[in-house]
């Protein structure tokens, strides 16, 4: 079975998708820094393991550590080899990604997103592991309200997180061009995560205040306190922004169908939007927590957010076919297994 190194693996989707590899019988080496999460995470995805009487003791290994020290890389590699279980792929998630926040330490973003990326990538080549699916976001592009976006969308990242993402890729791309590099590279651009796992034993735990739209409205659900719309003059059907919001599950397998299909085929480099293809407004989001749960959403509209656009959602046919990838979750499953993991763990991961 394959052995693969998950960076950023304590992490929303890391732990997500760890989850899901170690479900499809691979062994993970999952490394952390834990800036922005707490290795309890693995320990409730070992519990939901241990509640189907399945044993992963032996499948999943955690490593803290940061990805800007390359030496603390090749340890990993190093480690793994000594355990007879060569590192065949990386699924690189680490990363900083308040937007806001990086337009205040722009430095922090550029060292631990691309120096943190090349660091990553130089210990892989060291290492003679050439297959890594790359954490990349929608942000990347120049956004265009009209249509669906695809791949080939003009990029123009508007803050110093989104051009770290595309520094990133650029870099990914370049070292394609050596022909003797035989790289395998999937460079996949989600839309807007939310959700959680099922048994609402693991979900997102951002440890500061919370940017994102989803953790807003649970906090709100559970609080009552009022989250503020960012502008209801929007030109959309109810004047509140469109989102492609894409289940963290879903997500988890694009993940295992982009590494699967990187390690069954040649040398490559593809770059795929994961989103479902589907726009919802603010207000939709708001409306379907609240009857799928059960609860009330308190709110008030406030001015637009600078930087905000109308409406941001995948054209996602690529995934679908090269991956054959297809979101199974609604925007209801979304909404009740994010309340599920609030209630589970009112207080995240303490
Ligand atoms: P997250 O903060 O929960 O996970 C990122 C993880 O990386 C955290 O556990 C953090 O502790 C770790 N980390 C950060 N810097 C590190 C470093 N230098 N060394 C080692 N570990 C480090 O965020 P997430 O939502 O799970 O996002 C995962 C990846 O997906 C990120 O690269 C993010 O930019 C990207 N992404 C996220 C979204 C989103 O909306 N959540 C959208 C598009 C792309
Ligand atoms: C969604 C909608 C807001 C908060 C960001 C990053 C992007 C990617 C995903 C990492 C918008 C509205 C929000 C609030 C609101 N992350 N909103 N009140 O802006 O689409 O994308 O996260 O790569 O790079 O930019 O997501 O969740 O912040 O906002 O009304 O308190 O919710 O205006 O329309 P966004 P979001």
């Amino acid at each position: 079975m394959k052995n693969i190194l998950v960076t950023g693996g304590t992490g929303f989707i890391g732990s997500h998708t760890c989850f899901s590899l170690l479900s499809e019988g691979y062994n993970v080496y999952a490394i952390d820094s834990l800036v922005n999460s707490s290795k309890k995470s693995l320990l409730y995805i070992e519990e939901i393991f241990r509640s189907r009487d399945i044993d992963i003791s032996n499948k999943l290994r955690f490593f803290e550590g940061d990805i800007r020290k390359k030496d603390f890389i090749n340890y990993i590699f190093k480690t793994a080899l000594k355990e007879k279980k060569p590192i065949d792929g990386v699924i690189h998630f680490a990363g900083l990604k308040a937007v806001a926040e990086s337009v205040i330490k722009p430095l922090n973003y550029w060292e631990n997103n691309v120096f943190g990326s090349y660091n990553l990538i130089k210990s892989m080549k060291e290492n003679n592991c050439k297959t890594i699916v790359f954490s990349s976001s929608a942000t990347v592009y120049r956004f265009s309200s009209d249509n669906l976006l695809s791949e080939d969308n003009q990029l123009k990242p508007i803050n110093p997180y989104g051009s770290t993402k595309l520094a990133v890729e650029n870099l990914l791309n370049d070292i394609t061009q050596d022909a003797n590099g035989n790289w395998k590279i999937a460079i996949l651009r989600y839309f807007n995560p939310i959700g959680a796992h099922e048994s609402g034993l693991i979900g997102e735990n951002p440890l500061n205040k919370p940017n994102n739209i989803f953790p807003i409205i649970i906090n709100s659900a559970y609080t009552k306190e009022k989250l503020k719309v960012f502008g209801n003059d929007w030109p959309t059907k109810d004047g509140t922004c469109i989102r492609d919001y894409v289940h963290v599950m879903d997500l988890a397998d694009g993940h295992i169908k982009a590494l699967d299909f990187l390690l069954r085929n040649k040398t490559q480099l593809i770059k795929l939007n994961i989103g479902t293809g589907i726009g919802h407004s603010v207000l939709d989001l708001i409306k379907t927590f609240e009857n799928a749960n059960n609860v009330s959403v308190p709110f008030e509209f406030d001015e637009r957010r600078e930087g905000d656009v109308c409406q941001l959602v995948a054209d996602n046919s690529k995934a679908k076919s090269i991956l054959n990838w297809s979101p199974a979750k609604s925007l209801k499953e979304m909404c009740i297994d994010g309340w599920k993991w609030k209630n589970t763990n009112p207080k995240g991961y303490m």
